[in-house]
């Protein structure tokens, strides 16, 4: 198997990328601890370019001081061996200091999708904190296509927003979630549950496969919802928020009519926060 090149410098990525000439590239940016839902990615990549990169980054601007940085799972070797099963061409990993230099002092504020009230409301530095190295990171590649997963459906919003509205001249593609068995969406997150939370965490697609199921049956959004919330707290969950919005707006809806509807879920389990989404 041929080990991919890994890029820890611009230097290094452009030695790498010139060597690519003409041919088409897509670019799928992670923080690592690689799972199957990652790797739906790369397989779309693959098929979509010739050549392929994954940046491996733990992006420190996007994560608050509270939160998990210092914990995020790191499994470099485990994400190697599976990088290079799949064929992929070239990993970036550049390292803090290479991303953010010292006196770095711009950073994106992205809008519309970005401050719909989701994600936002409780991780109100997290956009910024995306927008800002997704950027750079789209920079750096210069790919023809950059692929993100529904999992993250705001982040999926946002991040296409910003190729556009900054004529970055790629093409996002958003590539459905991937889930265990039981429905769970795979997290790098879902690492920190317990085996008594892991037990519990379906709910939350459960629940949302419910409320998508009354909401094409005509039942008022307000009312299956209402249930929904009910549902995943009575399991145990600390609920953030339970939503149904416009899928490319993010604006809310009220009516079936107003579709096409996307229902977005967080909610904590324990130290575990899970996020979750599901088109009606
Ligand atoms: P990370 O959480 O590592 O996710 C990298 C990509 O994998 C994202 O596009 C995410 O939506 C996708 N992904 C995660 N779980 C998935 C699943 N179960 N099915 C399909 N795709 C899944 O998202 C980030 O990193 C960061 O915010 C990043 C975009 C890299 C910027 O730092």
């Amino acid at each position: 198997m041929r080990r991919p090149k890994v890029a820890r410098t611009l230097a290094a990525l452009d030695r790498a990328r010139t060597e690519f000439r003409t041919a088409t590239v897509a670019l799928v940016p992670t923080m690592g601890a690689l799972h199957e839902g990652h790797l739906a990615l790369v397989h779309r990549a693959r098929q979509r370019a010739r050549r392929v990169i994954v940046s491996i980054f733990v992006n420190p601007a996007q994560f608050a001081p509270h939160e998990d940085l210092a914990t995020y799972p790191r499994s470099w070797g485990a994400d190697l061996a599976a990088l290079a099963r799949e064929h992929v061409d070239l990993i970036w990993a550049p390292s803090t200091e290479v991303m953010y230099p010292a006196g770095f002092a711009t950073h994106i504020v992205p809008q519309g999708p970005a401050t719909a009230g989701l994600e936002d409301a409780f991780r109100p530095h997290f956009f910024g904190g995306v927008a800002t190295v997704v950027a750079k990171l789209f920079l750096q590649c210069r790919p023809h296509y950059a692929l993100f997963g529904e999992k993250d459906f705001q982040q999926l919003k946002v991040v296409t927003h910003l190729a556009r509205d900054l004529d970055l001249r790629l093409k996002v593609i958003g590539v459905p979630t991937v889930r265990e068995r039981d429905g769970l969406a795979l997290s790098s997150r879902n690492a920190y549950l317990t085996p008594a939370e892991r037990a519990v965490a379906p709910v939350v697609h459960r629940t949302l496969a419910d409320c998508a199921r009354k909401i094409a049956a005509r039942v008022p959004i307000a009312r299956a919802l209402a249930d929904g919330r009910r549902a995943i707290t009575a399991s145990g969950f600390a609920l953030d928020y339970l939503e149904a919005r416009h899928s490319e707006t993010l604006a809310p809806v009220r009516a079936l009519a107003d579709g096409p509807i996307r229902l977005l879920v967080a909610a904590r389990l324990g130290r575990t926060r899970l996020i979750d989404n599901i088109g009606v």
